[in-house]
This record gives structure tokens, C-alpha cells and sequence, in this order.
């Protein structure tokens, strides 16, 4: 296991780069070892909370059966069957969860009830997707991307589409490992420029673009997302007309590296943010992209809540 010096995984700040990279090497060595028998159990005897305010299907299921795999035990909580909906003070319920469980996974609206959670509670916290961020599956992203190409800080990555929680992560991931990032999104749909400010004062090499084929050029990872995202439902109709011409298809693709890998987080809408084609085709990691979500929280969990040495 690996060491973190932060006691939650907020975002991917929260990191080092030497973290992000010891939590990918060890998302590996637990993949392949669970494949080998190698099955250790740091959760022994452990409880973890999931409380999600959101849908989800691969976080939701990827935790539960992560948890199991390292010999604890997960209880889902859905915030509409719980007092949540009924108006409990978040810090009400992060206090009394401290006293039961071992660790907090949440998935979420704003960002600021993640580390209100992290505030008010006693155990670990784990950012599950806030509307600002979603660490857990960049961190996956990466290990994707390691498995496909070996060396992560030797890419070109493009971000395609919605400057959203994805994008986010994205930037931040730029920032700590010193990533070359590329950003095409429409107007009135850029990341917040605060972010992309913090990532730029640490150094990142982010470019800002309003063309997909700028930020595809040359790229060896390909990334994409929704162009509305859960709870912006009601705004899907102008953003299909804002995000023409942003589709990930096989012309954008003929512009990246020969070698390039497409990343998408999932759930996908073919034929809008990406084609079928490509979705389907050789150069998509997004199968492995999906199950890799399993063996990082893995490492992220035996980690933050797993014995400390
Ligand atoms: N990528 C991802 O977080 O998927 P779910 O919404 O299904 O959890
Ligand atoms: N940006 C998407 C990611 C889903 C995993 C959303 O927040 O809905």
C-alpha cells in the first residue's frame, strides 16, 4: 500500500505528484493481483458509507464491490430515503456517521457539502462527484492511460467539450503532474477560470481553445464527456446547439496521433459528445477506462483507510 499525507481525497489537489503516481502503480499491482490471487483485506473489519444524492452506476457499483474485495463492508445510503432529505444538517450527519463507520464516499451537488462532511466528521472522505470535480475517475483516467501509453507525463491530452467537473479534475491533474493539457470548449462553457488560474500559477501547460481541431492536433489521449451533465438536464436542448461541431468522431480522430487513445467516463449519448465509430473502434481505452474505477478506489481506500503502518 501507499502512503497519502491527506487524511480525505477531496480533489485531485489534495495529491502529490508522487501520490498520483504511487496510487496508479498500486491500482495496478491490485488489478493484476486480484487476477493472481493476491487479495489483501485492509478493510477488515471495516465500515464505509455511501451517500449519494446523485444516479450512478459504475462509482456506485465499483465502490460497493471495492470495499467488499479489501474485506469490508459498504452500506449505500440514498440521501432520499435518508434524513438528508429532510433537511438534517449535513454536519448533523457527518458527526453521528464518524461514529459508526470507518470512512465517508459521497456523491453530490455542490462541493462545498464534501468538505463540510470532511469538516464535521472524524473518518475519511471521498469525493465520489461534486458538480466541481470528480478525482476518483481522473485518477482512474490515469492508470488507463499508463496501461495504454507507460509514461502519463508524456502525452498530449484534449479535453473535447464541457469545461464541467471532468474538466476540472483534468486541470487539476495537469497542475500536479505537470501535464501538457488542451481544452476546446464552446463559449460560455469553459472551466472556471480560477481553476484554470491556480493550475497555471503551478505551472500547467493548459491552451485554452474554441476549436476541437486545435486541441486534437498531434494529442495521444483523446477525452471527452455529456455535454449536460446530471442535474443540468433541463439545459440539454441549447447545449446539443452550443456543442456542434464538438463531437469526438473518426475526422477528429484523423487529426490526432496515430496511436492516440479516446477516454470517455461514461455514461455515453453516441452520436453527440462521440460517435459510435469511435466508441467502438480500436483506439477506445473506455471499456478498461470503466473498470480500472474498481482497482483505483481500491488503492485509494486501502490507503486512507486502510492500517496505517
Ligand atoms: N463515470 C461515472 O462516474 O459513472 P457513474 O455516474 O455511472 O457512476
Ligand atoms: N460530467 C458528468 C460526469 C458523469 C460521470 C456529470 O457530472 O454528470
Amino acid at each position: 500500500m501507499i502512503q497519502l499525507t491527506t487524511k480525505h481525497l477531496l480533489t485531485i489537489r489534495d495529491l502529490t505528484a508522487q501520490e498520483v503516481l504511487g496510487l496508479i502503480e498500486r491500482a495496478r499491482q491490485l488489478k493484476a493481483g486480484w487476477r493472481g490471487g493476491y487479495r489483501p483485506t485492509p478493510l477488515a473489519g471495516k465500515s464505509v458509507a455511501m451517500i449519494f444524492e446523485k444516479p450512478s452506476t459504475r462509482t456506485r457499483v465499483s465502490f460497493e464491490v471495492g470495499v467488499f474485495q479489501l474485506g469490508g463492508k459498504a452500506l449505500f445510503i440514498a440521501s432520499r430515503d435518508s434524513q438528508i432529505s429532510r433537511s438534517e444538517p449535513l454536519r448533523d450527519t457527518a458527526r453521528v456517521l464518524s461514529r459508526y463507520v470507518d470512512g465517508i464516499v459521497v456523491r453530490t451537488f455542490g462541493h462545498e457539502v464534501v468538505e463540510d462532511l470532511a469538516r464535521f466528521g472524524d473518518v475519511p472522505v471521498i469525493n465520489a462527484l461534486t458538480d466541481r470535480y470528480h478525482p476518483c475517475q481522473v485518477l482512474g483516467d490515469l492508470q488507463t492511460v499508463a496501461e495504454y501509453k507507460g509514461e502519463v507525463r508524456d502525452q498530449v491530452y484534449a479535453w473535447i467539450g464541457d469545461g464541467n467537473n471532468m474538466a476540472h479534475s483534468w486541470i487539476e491533474a495537469a497542475a500536479v503532474l505537470g501535464l501538457r493539457l488542451r481544452l476546446a470548449c464552446p463559449e460560455g462553457y469553459d472551466p472556471d477560470p480560477e481553476i484554470v488560474a491556480q493550475a497555471r500559477a503551478r505551472g500547467a501547460d493548459i491552451l485554452l481553445t474554441r476549436e476541437p481541431d486545435e486541441a486534437a492536433s498531434g494529442a495521444t489521449v483523446i477525452n471527452t464527456d455529456v455535454w449536460a451533465s446530471m442535474g443540468q438536464e433541463d439545459e440539454a436542448k441549447g447545449r446539443a446547439e452550443a456543442f456542434g461541431g464538438f463531437t469526438v468522431d473518426g475526422r477528429l480522430m484523423s487529426l490526432a496521433a496515430r496511436e492516440a487513445i479516446v477516454l470517455h467516463c461514461l455514461p455515453a449519448h453516441r452520436g453527440e459528445e462521440i460517435s459510435d465509430e469511435v466508441m467502438e473502434g480500436p483506439q477506445s481505452a473506455i471499456w478498461d477506462e470503466a473498470e480500472n474505477r474498481l482497482h483505483m478506489q481500491k488503492a485509494i481506500m486501502e490507503a486512507l483507510l486502510g492500517p496505517r503502518p
